[in-house]
Parts: C-alpha cells; structure tokens; sequence
C-alpha cells in the first residue's frame, strides 16, 4: 500500500473518528517537535488496513517515553501515570477531549527475551523493528510513523500486508506459542473474527510442546483469554475451535469441550432488563453440565470471582431441579428462583425452555403484596417472624392468582388476622 492510501485510510472518519484523528495529529507534532521517531503499531494499523474501525491506539517512540508523555501533559494538559521500569506511560488525557477510552499507552520501542517458557518477558529498551519482531503474528507486526513528514509511512518488516491480504495468520518465529501460549488463543480469535487461516506451519505449531506450557500460565492469564473470546462477536466459533485444538486439558483435565448445542445461546436478550455479561454467560454455557466439584475446581484454576462461580454453579444446580419444579404454582417457583442469579436463571431458560423460568425474568419476580411491614404493626401486629410469614403468603396469592386487586388482598389479610 502506497503512503497516499494509508493516509486516506487515515483520514477516513468511518475508521477513525474525528477526536482520534486530532489527538494522532497533536501526537505526531510534539514528537516532531522533540525529534522523537513515533509510531502506532499492532492491531491498530492490522484494522486499518482492512478498511474496518479501529480500536485502541498503541503508541511506541524510539526514545524515553515517559519523557515524551510529560512534554505531551505539559502541551496538551491531562495526566500521566509513568512506570519507568518498563519505559512505559499512561496518560489520561484531558477530560474536555471526551475520549473514550480516556487513557492513552505509550511505550519505549523495546526487545524482550522469555527467561522461563509460559512467563511474562523481560525487557530492554530498543529500536521500532525489534519491536515488531518480538510481536505475535505478522499481520500485527506493522506500524505507522506519525512524526512531522514521517507521517503515514508504513513499516511491514514481515510482510504483514501480504499475509493481510491472502488472510493468513503467520506467526514470526517457531518458538512463539512455546515462548507465550496465550497466542494460541489470539490467533483462534483472529480466525474466526476476520475469517482468516492459520497458516500451514503456523498450525502445524499447535503441538504437543506448545501445548505443554499451557499448565504453566496463571489461571488469570488464560481467563483474560477467554473473556476475550467470550466478548467477540463470533465467540461460539472460537471457543469451539479451541476446544478442538485440545487447548482445554492442558488447562485442566475436567474442562469439558463446549457443547455446540448451546453456541446460539451466546447473545443475551436485552428487553429483560437482566445485568448482562457476555462472558458470564459464556462461562455459564461452557460449563453448566459440569458437577459441583469440577465447577469448584475450574473457576479455581481460571480464577473465577467467587460471583462468578457461584452463577456458574447457580446454572448447573438449576438445570438439574427442574424436572422437580416443573408443574409447580407460580409462587413455587418464584421462592425457589429468588434467591439465584438473574442471568443464571436466564441461561438454563435459554437451554430448557421452561417458560416458568421466562415468566419469572418478566413478571413474577416484580409481583409485592401492597401491604407492608408498616401497615402490619399498625393493625396492631407485633413485629416477629409471623410478619413476614404473612408477607410471602400474600406475595404467593397474588402469584398463584388467588388475588387480583387490593380490595382481594385487604379481604384475605383480614381473614387471617381474624
Ligand atoms: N501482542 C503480542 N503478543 C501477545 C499480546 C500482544 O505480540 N501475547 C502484540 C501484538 O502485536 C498486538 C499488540 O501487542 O497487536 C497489542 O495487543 P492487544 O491490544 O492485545 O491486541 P490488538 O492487536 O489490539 O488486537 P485485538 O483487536 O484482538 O485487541
């Protein structure tokens, strides 16, 4: 691709938004300004080639960027958040730019070397090509310089492009899934996500040794893999495609395969006003026909929140009750649902089809008794577990139907209280 076409592409609104192209642009002029060789990298130039928006923008420098990002909140104003340890820098840039995310990475051009297979790498600071020779696959080990007439120049050491265009995913070296396994799950995203290939060698790199060092990588790294997956748009294909590569055993021996009769199931229903999360979902799909001591011994190893490993549990516990609850008054059901997650309640209707789960998200759930704790004590009621004995039983006779007004509910209470 000529320079002309990348800085159409870079001036093209459908991709980059007006706000981001102003913020490259003020980039681009204090590195000129400080004679600082600046570049966006990764998945950034990857999206823009492809004609598709972009996401995150990643910035490297060939020189200090914590220095760069001060001159940047000296101009510009916002924050910075250094880490020099690693030649890094957050800035939070000014609030009045209303961007979003509001932060911004900038990084040293750096070199890093795997001391341990599995382990995170250490670092030096280098030049823009190594940079791009340490990444993961060719078609994110481009970048585009930004500073003063640099502007738009494509740097594609690897031949990234080529790999764009035929829509291979190559990685740069035999020994990367050895050295960082977590690539093994990126390049199942890319798949699926562009409707690429793995290239012949590539794939053929998914082995047993690469594999092998699944087990050493934290239970937080791989989840951040598969919420990853979770949240993409194709994430039924992905996680599937896993699965089928054998990545699961090596991270725990009873991680079962997802069942492809659930990958529908994926997308949550907005109109039931239910918190959503695409990857508790996801988790909750994956693993819901799983007994009580795998569910506890995954959402250890991945890490799980205890939240989440309750909802995960909620489903299967669920899933298993309800040839016991099918048949069961309305109000059976509502005291038996109440106490478990919404969405976990959501996703074994999604697999059941129980209507009473339904009915329960959309209406049973909402239904009170008009009478409260106040209106009790003051018909002279003392306050004591007959209270709220006489609350449920009110909320079951509105929900079985043996209420339908206030002046019904009045009756029946007074009845009792007799
Ligand atoms: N990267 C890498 N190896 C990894 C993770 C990241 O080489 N294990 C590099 C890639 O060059 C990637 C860049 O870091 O392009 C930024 O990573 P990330 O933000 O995770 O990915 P994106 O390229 O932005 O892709 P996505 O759209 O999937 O977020």
């Amino acid at each position: 691709m000529q320079k002309d076409d990348i800085l159409r592409l870079l001036r093209d609104v459908n991709l980059i938004p007006s706000e981001k192209q102003t913020l490259l642009s003020n980039i681009a002029a204090q590195a000129a300004a400080m004679d600082m060789p600046c570049y966006i990298v990764g998945g950034f130039v990857r999206d823009l080639l492809l004609s598709k928006p972009v996401s995150d923008l990643d910035i490297i420098v060939e020189g200090d960027a914590v220095k760069f990002g001060n001159a940047l909140v000296k101009k510009f104003g916002g924050k910075l958040t250094p880490h020099h340890k690693f030649h890094t820098a957050i800035w939070h840039l000014p609030e009045t730019w209303n961007l979003v995310p509001g932060t911004l990475d900038l990084i040293t051009a750096r070199k890093e070397t795997y001391e341990r297979r599995g382990a995170l790498p250490a670092v030096t600071p280098s030049t823009i090509k190594d940079d791009l020779l340490r990444r993961d696959f060719t078609i994110n080990a481009m970048a585009i310089r930004l500073d003063g007439d640099h502007f738009g120049e494509l740097l594609d050491p690897l031949n990234g492009q080529a790999d764009l265009e035929e829509g291979l995913i190559r990685i740069l070296h035999p020994r990367s899934f050895i050295d960082d396994p977590t690539r093994i799950f990126r390049a199942i995203r890319y798949e699926a996500r562009y409707s690429f290939n793995l290239e012949h060698s590539t794939f053929g790199l998914i082995n047993f040794e690469s594999l092998d060092v699944i087990p050493r990588l934290s239970g937080e790294r791989i989840r951040h893999e598969f919420d990853l997956i979770f949240e993409e748009e194709k994430s039924s294909q992905m996680i599937l495609r896993a699965g089928e590569l054998g990545l699961f055993k090596p991270i725990h021996p009873k991680l079962p395969l997802f069942n492809p009769d659930y990958s529908d199931f994926l997308e949550m229903d907005p109109t039931l006003d239910i918190p959503a999360s695409r990857t508790a979902m996801g988790y909750m799909l994956w693993l819901m026909d799983s007994s009580e001591d795998e569910i506890l011994s995954i959402g250890r190893r991945l890490d799980f929140t205890s939240e989440l490993t309750y909802s995960v549990w909620a489903v299967s516990q669920l899933k298993k009750s309800l040839p016991f609850l099918t048949g069961s008054t309305p109000s059976v059901w509502t005291f038996a649902l109440e106490k478990l997650p919404l969405l976990s309640i959501y996703v074994v209707y999604l697999v059941a089809r129980e209507d009473a789960l339904l009915d329960f998200l959309s209406l049973w759930r909402h239904v009170k008794p008009h009478t409260t704790g106040d209106d009790l004590k003051a018909r002279g009621l003392e306050p004591g577990p007959r209270f709220g004995e006489i609350l449920i039983q009110l909320r079951a006779a509105w929900l079985d139907g043996d209420v339908h007004s206030f002046d019904d509910e009045l009756h029946l209470l007074e009845m009792w209280l007799k």
